[in-house]
């Protein structure tokens, strides 16, 4: 097991690592040569460079690695994900949907830019990443490269899209108009989706990329991811009810606000809290599976169980 202190300091230098990556992949914040209008840039280069956990591409990255590092060009589809994973939440925060004012410490795109310019940059951020990410071909020598690229892109798109990310979110929004209490399987469906299948795309897309494109199984990262992912939504959760605002760098009481059902609300603290450490350690149990060192890994999913931001 890694201790704690090494954890720290291994963390830390994944996330100032994956923050050079996904600089080096952001739209230039002056084009000089092209009449783009520079608010979008602006509110792309904002939105992203806010902060945040880098979660989704240091999952990514660690995947890679212990999968064993074969095909070059990871490093587009880190700041592809990150940049879906954050226009995810410049959408999110769109008065329209969570009417939210702050997150990552900072004034939301929308309430900086405007509602319109919200919308643009989070379309804009979408379309950027699968250019970056199809970058990636530029790199590929032999056929498993191309291979690779082409089923790391399928995911990625997948995942975001209507059975994925997208259908989480519409069944959130849907479900706050519903009086009766959501089912188990409601809940399921609306953390599976909305969170579970970016954080499914980054471990599967770093594996694919990683490893064999032809053998890897992806149905037992799919298990594990999908742990991963409920337990980080039900903490979330936990964190909306009694989480601090300035350490979370987004408001508290939002899911309150607009009358969402959570897990808190259908189960309480206490049980919600259980279950974000047995999904945990069932994610734990799941990785004993993969190839390669899992230590920092195990520590991660470790550590976000008790995350205050
Ligand atoms: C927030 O994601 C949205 C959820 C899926 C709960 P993160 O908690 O990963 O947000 P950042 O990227 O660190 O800001
Ligand atoms: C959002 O869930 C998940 C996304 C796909 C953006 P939340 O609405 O709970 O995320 P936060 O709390 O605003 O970060
Ligand atoms: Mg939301
Ligand atoms: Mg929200
Ligand atoms: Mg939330």
């Amino acid at each position: 097991m890694m201790q704690e202190e090494i954890f720290r300091q291994e963390l830390t230098a994944r996330t100032e690592k994956t923050e050079n990556v996904i600089r080096k992949f952001l739209p230039p914040s002056e084009e000089t040569d092209q009449a783009t209008p520079q608010t979008i840039l602006d509110a792309m280069n904002y939105s992203v460079l806010a902060g945040g956990k880098r979660l989704r591409p240091i999952l990514m990255k660690e995947m890679y690695d212990m999968f064993g590092a074969k095909t070059q060009g990871i490093g587009y589809f880190m700041a592809a994900m990150e940049m879906i994973h954050t226009y995810s939440l410049v959408h999110d925060d769109l008065p329209a949907m969570d009417n939210d004012e702050y997150r990552r410490g900072k004034k939301t795109t929308w309430a900086v830019y405007g509602d319109a310019m919200g919308i643009l940059a989070g379309d804009a951020l979408l379309n950027y990443a699968f250019e970056t990410a199809a970058a990636a071909f530029s790199l590929c020598r032999e056929k498993d490269d191309y291979l690779a690229v082409s089923k790391a892109l399928r995911i990625l798109a997948f995942n975001a899209g209507i059975n994925g990310m997208i259908g989480g979110q519409v069944a959130d929004i849907e479900a706050e108009k519903q009086e009766s209490e959501l089912t188990e399987e409601q809940m399921i469906y609306i953390h599976t989706h909305k969170t579970g299948a970016l954080i499914r795309a980054a471990m599967q897309i770093g594996a694919v990329m990683g490893g064999d494109p032809e053998t890897v199984l992806l149905q037992q990262i799919e298990r594990c991811a999908m742990d991963i992912g409920v337990a980080f939504q039900v903490q979330d959760d936990i964190l909306d009810v009694i989480g601090d605002s300035a350490e979370l760098g987004k408001p508290i009481g939002s899911d309150a606000a607009n009358g969402k059902q959570t897990y808190v609300t259908l189960k309480g603290l206490e049980t919600s809290r259980r279950e974000v450490e047995r999904l945990s350690e069932e994610a734990i149990r799941i990785l004993q599976e993969f190839p390669g060192n899992h230590d920092f890994m195990e520590a991660l999913i470790r550590h976000l169980i008790n995350r205050r931001s």
